[in-house]
């Protein structure tokens, strides 16, 4: 009975075991990466964010979406209100009340995915999970994160260069990207971005720049969140320390008594 309750078991850990690393692919390791916005105390990196829109300008949108995202949002990352709408001005964007496109206001959001198959990519970041821990328990997300960025920059570098042609469309080989072939074409190669600050834009730092962006795209409030944490658990902490007190003082007369 014993023997056959952990063969068993044997069993379906080996089953897990080979499930959890099919879906990372072949060789698929997501590399932990040290962005700012890490740990309790991170914050965003404006000149990342900023950098990160310039990708995501430059070569996602032409056929990913972020429709959950308004333009005035991009405040945020520093720019003032007449930068904000310059930049909305270069998208057309439809107008249900003039039943034709304008250009872009402040207050509308992102064009939704202009090519049908790409997914929107305003919580992308969110959605996805670079660390699964052993077994596919997740444990490795309790000290590195969700790791959704991390799976963002894997992807984009993740491509093998082979190409497979399926039912007519062309799939990219890519050791991440579950089942291990993509519909999306390489985005990102060295240099394709021109940064005006100057930093490094060789493939690995436009994808790290981009997935730090869609971060915040799926999480603008972070630090707020990080900080309403932080003075949640110090409050709790003070007070715990007020009615431990409070219930020594309370309880000291009977305690104290000496038996007799
Ligand atoms: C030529 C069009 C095209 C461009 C440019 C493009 N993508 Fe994609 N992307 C796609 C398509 C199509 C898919 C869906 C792939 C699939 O499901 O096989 C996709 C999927 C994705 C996914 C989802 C993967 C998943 O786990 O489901 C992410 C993340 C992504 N793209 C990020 C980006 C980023 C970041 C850029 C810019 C650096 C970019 N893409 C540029 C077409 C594109």
């Amino acid at each position: 009975m014993i023997r056959k309750l952990t063969l068993s078991v044997l069993a379906a850990l080996a089953m897990t075991t080979g499930g959890a690393f099919a879906a990372g692919g072949e060789g698929g390791h997501i590399e932990n990466i040290a962005f700012s916005f890490d740990g309790p105390f991170g914050t965003y990196d404006q000149a990342q964010l900023q950098r990160g829109l310039q990708v995501y300008t430059e070569v996602c949108s032409a056929c990913h979406g972020l429709k959950y995202v308004p333009f005035r949002d991009l405040e945020a990352l520093g720019y003032d209100a007449a930068q904000v709408r310059a930049y909305a001005a270069r998208f057309d964007i439809f107008d249900p009340e003039l039943e034709d496109t304008r250009p872009g206001l402040p207050t509308d959001h992102f064009p939704k995915s202009s090519l049908s198959n790409a997914p929107d990519l305003s919580m992308m970041a969110k959605a996805r999970a670079g660390f699964h821990g052993p077994f596919g328990l997740g444990i490795n997300q309790l000290f590195k994160g969700i790791g959704g960025p991390e799976y963002i920059v894997a992807l984009l570098n993740g491509y093998t260069g082979e190409e497979k042609e399926q039912a007519g469309t062309v799939l990219y080989e890519n050791h991440i990207f579950p089942g291990g072939l993509i519909a999306m074409s390489p985005p990102l190669s060295d240099e394709l971005v021109e940064y005006a600050d100057g930093h490094a834009n060789d493939a690995h730092h436009l994808a790290v720049d981009v997935a730090a962006f869609l971060m915040w795209a799926a999480e603008p409030k972070m630090m707020a969140r990080k900080h309403l944490g932080f003075m949640s658990v110090f409050f709790l902490g003070f007070l715990a320390v007020l009615l431990y007190l409070t219930n020594k003082r309370i309880w000291a007369p009977v305690k104290g008594r000496k038996q007799a």
